[in-house]
């Protein structure tokens, strides 16, 4: 039998673990943040916001993005303000993925499984 404190560290870590979730659009799934208006009003005429949301990089790579609509598909100058305002959130709130995410935890660090069968 685990020890009653240790039981009840295990619930309250539980308890606290979910992170809290970004405030987002409803329509478009966009996190609501500094910007994100410019980027609804400039970036879901031609394709559905989750193509964008789905992606993700560092600034160059949605500058580079940017460049390629721009010039393959249609997609209107910005300016200048816009677009680094659209750069700005695309980076911070669709960012590198390994920066966005914390590295697995190693299995010592994990809690005892409750589920794995008593000895047999
Ligand atoms: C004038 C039309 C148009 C606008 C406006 C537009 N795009 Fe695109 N975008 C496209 C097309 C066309 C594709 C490729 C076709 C597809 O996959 O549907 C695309 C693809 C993408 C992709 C997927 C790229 C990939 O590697 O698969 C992302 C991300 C993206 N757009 C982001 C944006 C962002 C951010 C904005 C606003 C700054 C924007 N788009 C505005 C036309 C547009």
């Amino acid at each position: 039998m685990a020890h009653p404190i240790a039981v009840s560290l295990l619930v309250l870590g539980l308890s606290v673990t979910p992170v809290l979730a970004a405030e987002q659009d409803p329509n478009t799934g966009f996190v609501i943040a500094p910007g994100w208006e410019i980027v609804r009003n400039n970036c879901i005429a031609c394709h559905s916001a989750s193509l964008v949301t789905q992606n993700s990089g560092d600034r160059a790579h949605w500058l580079s993005l940017i460049r390629w609509m721009q010039e393959t598909q249609g997609l209107w100058q910005l300016d200048d303000s816009s677009e680094n305002t659209i750069l700005e959130y695309l980076s911070s709130y669709y960012g590198p993925k390994e920066g966005t995410r914390r590295p697995a935890l190693r299995a010592d660090q994990l809690p005892p499984n409750p589920y794995r069968p008593s000895k047999t």
